[in-house]
């Protein structure tokens, strides 16, 4: 495998490092941006080598810390092997691991491509799932870590139009809360973030009405809770009043009532 640029510098610096998965853009960007302010180095992961260059070349100019990128592919068994095959070679000893890499396709399900409905499936919950088995060892080894699972609103209810994406949010809130209790005074914490909605390139890309920007939360704002909820080794954070709100009404309700009003409320707002 061949050593992305900048690997020896990691391997000298005396910074804790940070596993970003999704941190080339969008709130895995905001969230990357925030650890570099508190000093850490960052491991990026995506895709698009082009976006991951410019946002390591950001985070160096930026914040002064050391950055390395590897482009991978987190739908496939490959891409996920190559995280942890980087981490081995280099032998990386990572504090934090964000996975934050998702994707959402919206419309009805018997509609839906059967791409687009594994591709979810693979990175919102089999890529979170296998990095977090692959790196929490080392932690637990270590006595010491922090694991952030980007979960989201839609992990409390149900939510026809996107329902595999709603279900793979309910797979990583649950699966990161039965974590958070085994690893109960173990020195490693693992957290289940789930904002409302972000102003970001999965938002435009499941089109729908324009919301009002008071419903909106800056990516920025996700990160600062981000990384509040890791220090305190919350198991849940919900950001924003109004994801609270539905969160706390979900629960409360009938099931039968609030997959009724989810499905109202998102065939206006998704067009579905
Ligand atoms: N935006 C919201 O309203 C919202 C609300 C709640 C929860 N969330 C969750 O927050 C996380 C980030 O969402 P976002 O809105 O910031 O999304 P985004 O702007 O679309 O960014 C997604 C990031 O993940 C990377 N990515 C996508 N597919 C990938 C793949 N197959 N392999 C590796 N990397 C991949 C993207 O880079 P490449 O394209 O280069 O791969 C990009 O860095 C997701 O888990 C999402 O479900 C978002």
């Amino acid at each position: 495998m061949s050593r992305p640029d900048g690997s020896s510098s990691l391997n000298a610096s005396p910074r804790p490092l940070a596993i970003v998965t999704g941190g080339s853009r969008g709130i895995g960007a905001a969230i990357a941006e925030r650890l570099a302010l508190e000093n850490y180095d960052i491991l990026l992961v995506a895709r698009q080598q082009a976006g991951l260059d410019s946002q390591a070349h950001s985070l160096r100019s930026v914040f002064g810390v050391n950055v390395i990128s590897l482009a991978a592919d987190l739908t496939s068994g490959a891409g996920v092997a190559a995280v942890l095959a980087l981490v081995d070679e280099l032998k990386l000893k990572p504090e934090i691991l964000v996975n934050s890499a998702g994707l959402a396709a919206s419309g009805r399900f018997a509609n839906s491509g059967r791409e687009a409905v594994a591709d979810q499936i693979d990175v919102n919950v089999r890529a979170l799932t296998l990095l977090t088995h692959g790196i929490l060892p080392g932690m637990l080894a270590r006595g010491r870590g922090r694991i952030l699972n980007m979960a989201g609103v839609t992990a409390f209810a149900p939510v026809p139009g996107l329902a595999v994406h709603a279900a793979t949010k309910a797979f990583v809130l649950s699966f990161t809360e039965s974590l958070s209790e085994e690893l109960r005074n173990s020195g490693v914490s693992a957290t289940a973030l789930c904002p409302g909605i972000s102003r970001t390139d999965m938002l435009a890309d499941l089109g729908g009405q324009e919301l009002p920007r008071s419903m909106l939360h800056a990516p920025s704002e996700v990160a600062r809770d981000a990384w509040e909820a890791m220090q305190r080794g919350e198991a849940v954070r919900i950001t924003g009043i109004g994801p609270q709100v539905t969160a706390a009404w979900a629960k409360w309700q009938p099931r039968s009532v609030v997959r009724y009003v989810s499905g109202v409320v998102s065939r206006f707002a998704l067009n579905y």
